[in-house]
Formats: structure tokens, C-alpha cells, sequence
């Protein structure tokens, strides 16, 4: 059977990639076979994209060629691990996804890209697949952003240049995300991430047990 898709989006400094192994390990103890992956940057040729897009001077692209290279990182991902991974029956947790496209370069930028544009590219990188469930974490982007940077701190290469963007990029992204949610409210579930490790987690087991008929499995 083929596996599941599973998105975790999100603004900076969620908790979403720690959350995600969190359920990582919560599937393998289940014996459900999983992977967890992320963009952009799955990949070898994505971690080459990943530097361009997340390093350096923050007005370096505009919307429509990071919207691009996103959806080329996509495409890779998608074509190299994704989709060979499900086909063999693996569930695949991927850390951000096509949503934050949306979020970012069209809410977040204002929508200086249009709509039309992101759903053309999703159309010829993505095509009719879509993720079996997606969580958005929703914080308060003043919350998020300060631990962002204090992750940054220890960081040698800064992976800041989203977060430099500001405090309003930051909150027309977060408004994005739940407009995303409100669009698709069968696919999407927003947590609260403004909780505990540990309280998260358990909302995030409670939404996949929810969805796929997990009470009883493992
Ligand atoms: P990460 O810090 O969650 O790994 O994500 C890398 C950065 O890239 C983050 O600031 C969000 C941003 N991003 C976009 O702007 N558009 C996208 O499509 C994706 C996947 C990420």
C-alpha cells in the first residue's frame, strides 16, 4: 500500500522540525515505516538550493525566482525521495511543503507574485498530488522569531535571511497559513504551537490517530 504524505508547515521558530521527529519516532514504535524529510533541501542537489535561498543578503531574489527555486527543490524532492518512498509502502514526514510557497513569497511578499502564478508552477513541479494531511503550527511571530535567532546564534552558516525580513513579513505569513487552512479544511489542522514540547506532541499524536485510524495499530 502506498504510504502517507504528511506535511508540517509553520512560521520560524514553531517547534515544527522538532515536533516532526517527535512523530517519527511515535510512527516507527507503531512499526509504520517512515522517513523525515524537508525542503527545501531533501535533497543533495536541495541542499546546494537550500544555501542560495536561505543565506545571504535577504533582497538577493525576488518573489518570483525564489518561488522558482523552491518549486525546482520541490520537483527534485518529490521525483528522487518522495514519491520512490511512498511507493514502497513508507510514510513521509516533510518538514514545509508547497503551503509555505504560498505562505511566504505570495502572503508574505504581500502578493507582489500572483496566485495564478504559484498554482501554474504547482501544476508543472507538483501536478495533481497533494499531502494526505498537513499541521500548520500557529505562534505569535514575536514568539517564533526570538528563537529563531537564538537557534541562529549556533549556527556557523546564518540561515536568517527569511527572519531578517521583519516583524509584518512575518505576520501577513502567519495570517497566510490560516487563510491556507481555512481553504482547505480537510487536508489542513492548525495547532496551537504555543505549548510544551510534550503537550505539542501529544496534539500532533492525537491529530495523525484521528485521521488514520490509529487508536488501536502497533
Ligand atoms: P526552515 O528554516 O523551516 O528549514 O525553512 C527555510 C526557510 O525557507 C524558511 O525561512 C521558510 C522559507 N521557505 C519559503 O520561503 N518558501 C518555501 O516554499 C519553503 C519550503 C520555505
Amino acid at each position: 500500500m502506498r504510504g502517507k504524505f504528511i506535511t508540517f508547515e509553520g512560521g520560524e521558530g514553531t517547534g515544527k522540525s522538532t515536533q516532526l521527529k517527535l512523530l517519527s519516532d511515535y510512527l516507527s514504535a507503531k512499526s509504520i515505516r517512515n522517513i523525515a524529510t524537508k525542503e527545501p533541501g531533501g535533497t543533495d542537489i536541495g541542499l546546494d538550493l537550500r544555501r542560495i535561498l536561505v543565506t545571504g543578503d535577504k533582497d538577493k531574489l525576488d518573489p518570483v525566482a525564489e518561488a522558482l527555486l523552491y518549486f525546482a527543490d520541490r520537483r527534485v524532492h518529490l521525483t528522487g525521495k518522495v514519491w520512490p518512498a511512498m511507493e514502497t509502502g513508507e510514510w513521509v514526514l516533510s518538514d514545509r511543503f508547497a503551503d509555505s510557497t504560498t505562505a511566504y513569497q505570495y502572503f508574505g511578499y504581500d502578493k507582489r507574485v500572483s496566485r495564478k502564478v504559484l498554482d501554474d508552477l504547482y501544476a508543472l513541479a507538483v501536478g495533481d498530488f497533494v499531502p494526505d494531511l498537513t499541521i500548520i503550527f500557529d505562534l505569535d511571530p514575536e514568539i517564533g522569531l526570538k528563537r529563531s535567532f537564538a537557534k541562529a546564534d549556533n549556527m556557523s552558516v546564518k540561515e536568517t535571511r527569511f527572519e531578517s525580513r521583519g516583524l509584518e513579513f512575518h505576520q501577513r505569513m502567519r495570517h497566510g497559513f490560516l487563510e491556507i487552512a481555512k481553504e482547505n479544511p480537510e487536508r489542513c489542522v492548525v495547532l496551537d504551537a504555543n505549548k510544551t514540547i510534550e503537550d505539542l506532541h501529544h496534539d500532533v499524536v492525537s491529530v495523525i490517530e484521528e485521521r488514520f485510524n490509529l487508536q488501536n495499530a502497533g
